[in-house]
């Protein structure tokens, strides 16, 4: 791995403990205007200080962030779907490495449906980003993302993680399951966490901790701060977890629900 490829993951999965928390708002891509999304400029401003990058897409950036802004950049490169369209797998590369590096990205992210209707089109458009970003040292992070239809256990996630990393991914985001550790276990390169659907606090906090504990490099985590009614609370008690191994009694006390 070259030298601008490391010195760009180290901007994300910090290397005094390698562990990351990353702010996800990149969910307009498909879902549009995401509760707590609504005016991004003003809740990614509240967030952006207590987050190692932020995951968002061109538009969002561009729009919503200030240039002047030290936060490492995990660009969105896929889309071409919506919520209400025909079906979610069916996407395309939608930002070339040009503007990515335009951007002064650290990484750049896509998505995968492994078993979805269009897997092999996501996974070539994968190929494609990591041909492409190898010649300028950007690391891709792939998204495990999942349809309606497919199942978040661990043989299901460990094959979608692992197809991923073999392809060339040099980061995977998957989702939490039982028997994580295994998903972990067989992908050589750091795993994150999507946080998924808004749950409890407590119950996300637990996800992170048992994500962390079972071999995470961090979060990649998003509804589940910024819907919260203290996303300032939650993404701190997030970090003391995942930064300082908190445990998840310590984190909690410290939200202001
Ligand atoms: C989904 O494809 C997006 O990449 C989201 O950023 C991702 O799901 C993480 O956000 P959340 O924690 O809300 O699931």
């Amino acid at each position: 791995m070259d030298w601008g490829m490391k010195n760009r993951i180290s901007r994300i999965i910090k290397p005094e403990i390698g562990r990351t928390v990353m702010l996800a708002v990149d969910h307009g891509y498909f879902l549009g205007p995401t509760t707590g999304l609504e005016e991004p400029s003003k809740i990614i401003a509240e967030l952006v200080p207590h987050a190692d990058s932020l995951m968002l897409t061109r538009g969002i950036l561009r729009t919503s962030v200030i240039p002047e802004s030290s936060v490492p950049i995990v660009l969105r490169v896929s889309g071409g779907n919506s919520i209400i369209g025909d079906d979610l797998s069916n996407e395309t590369i939608t930002v070339s490495v040009e503007d990515a590096i335009r951007l002064n990205v650290s990484a750049v992210a896509l998505s995968i449906y492994v078993g979805g209707k269009y897997e092999h089109q996501t996974l070539k458009n994968l190929t494609s980003l990591i041909n492409e970003c190898e010649k300028y040292g950007i690391p891709v992070l792939a998204v495990t993302a999942v349809g309606k239809e497919m199942a978040r256990d661990a043989k299901y996630l460990s094959l979608a993680c692992r197809i991923a990393a073999e392809l060339g991914a040099h980061m995977v985001k998957t989702y939490y399951c039982e028997d994580f550790e295994k998903v972990v276990k067989t992908c050589p390169v750091p795993v994150v966490i999507a946080g998924g659907k808004k749950i409890s606090e407590k119950d996300a906090l637990e996800l992170a901790y048992n994500a962390i504990k079972r071999g995470a490099v961090g979060v990649d985590m998003g509804r589940n701060i910024f819907q919260s009614s203290d996303p300032v609370g939650m993404i701190k008690a997030v970090r003391s977890i995942v930064h300082e191994n908190a445990s998840v009694e310590k984190a909690y006390k410290t939200l202001k629900l």
